[in-house]
């Protein structure tokens, strides 16, 4: 079985506001925050990457729990904005802050990441073959916005959310779902090597009137079963923190589903959508804030391109 320990975060220095955006684009900080929440993102410097806001979420993370990375044996890093395509940013992870014996497994949900990370490290635990897995999940995503491009470049913003999880005689995880819709991928993408999904822009490309739909729909859907395999109702949950995409779409998921919106955890208004680092960002933006506290029920829910989904219910058992 396994516990979150230790929790870490890191945003970028530069901010980005709306009053910022109107001067780059036909946009104004009104229509921005009614269609989507979003007061400001935080931006990478030029020379800042996604293993540059891994290693300083790490870091934070250490300040606050000084002997959490002693004895980690698996770094999982989940990012759609790889420094490189190889190494992986996990192993760029592990070099900096020395970690001997240990495994380096980068993996790609695009939004979804996060909590995939933290099931895949689940499952590394519970098989015996880890016994302490640090999960990152991180995107510089300015480096895949098109700043020309207003419907896309008002929503998106850099970050990294870290976490570790111990093995531990009672398991922290009760319940996971996961999904994907591989066919509705021309959605939300952004191409590499091929062209197979959308002309080749290598930035980040949406459909927003569809992604908006389809998350309303999915994620509710999808929220709703992860209670029923978890026998509880909305009403027994702490906190939602989900993937913070736009407040929009977690209003109307939330309304559906009862969960009133003093129990969502968000660091939507001032980070933007940091992909899959939005939903560690709020964990342990919200742990620090005393809101997070154990003996808690959680439910973490991420979704996003592929377009993919992930969630996880938990009870913190040592966390604080
Ligand atoms: C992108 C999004 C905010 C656009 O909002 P919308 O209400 O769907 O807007 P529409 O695309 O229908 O466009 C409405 C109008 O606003 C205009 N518009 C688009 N972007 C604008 C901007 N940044 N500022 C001002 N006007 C804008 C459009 O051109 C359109 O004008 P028209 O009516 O004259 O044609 C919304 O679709 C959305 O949030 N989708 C989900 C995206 C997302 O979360 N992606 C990541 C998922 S992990």
């Amino acid at each position: 079985m396994s516990q979150l320990i230790a929790v870490g975060h890191y945003v970028p220095e530069r901010r980005l506001t709306n009053l910022d955006l109107e001067k780059m684009v036909e946009t104004n900080d009104e229509w921005i925050v009614q269609r989507t929440g979003i007061k400001e993102r935080r931006i990478a410097a030029d020379d800042e990457f996604t293993s540059d806001l891994c290693i300083k979420a790490v870091q934070n993370l250490r300040e606050r729990y000084p002997s959490a990375l002693e004895g980690v044996d698996h770094i999982v890093v989940a990012t759609m904005t790889a420094d490189n395509y190889c190494p992986n940013v996990s192993s760029q992870v592990q070099a900096h802050f020395g970690i001997s014996d240990c495994g380096a497994t980068d993996l790609n949900s695009a939004c979804s990441g996060f909590v995939y990370g933290l099931t895949v490290a689940h499952g590394l635990i519970c098989s015996g073959f880890n016994q302490k897995v640090l999960v990152i999940g991180a995107d510089a995503m300015s480096k895949i916005v098109d700043f020309k491009d207003r419907t896309t470049c008002i929503l998106f913003g850099d970050g990294a959310g870290a976490a570790i999880l111990e093995s531990a005689p009672t398991s922290d995880f009760l319940v996971s779902y996961t999904s994907t819709q591989g066919e509705l991928a021309s959605n939300l993408y952004c191409t590499g090597l091929s062209e197979t999904i959308g002309p080749n822009r290598r930035v980040i490309t949406q459909n927003g009137r569809e992604v908006f739909k389809w998350a309303v729909s999915s994620v509710r859907k999808g929220v709703g079963l992860i209670l029923e395999k978890a026998k509880m109702d909305a009403s027994q949950l702490d906190w939602f923190i989900p993937h913070s995409a736009n407040q929009r779409i977690l209003d109307a998921v939330c309304e559906k589903l009862g969960i009133p919106s003093d129990k969502v955890c968000s660091a939507l208004p001032y980070s933007g959508n940091t992909s899959a680092a939005s939903i560690g960002i709020a964990l342990s933006e919200g742990v620090l804030d005393q809101k997070i506290q154990q003996g808690q029920t959680l439910c973490l829910y991420g979704f996003g391109g592929g377009l993919t989904q992930s969630g996880l219910v938990c009870r913190l058992h040592q966390l604080n």
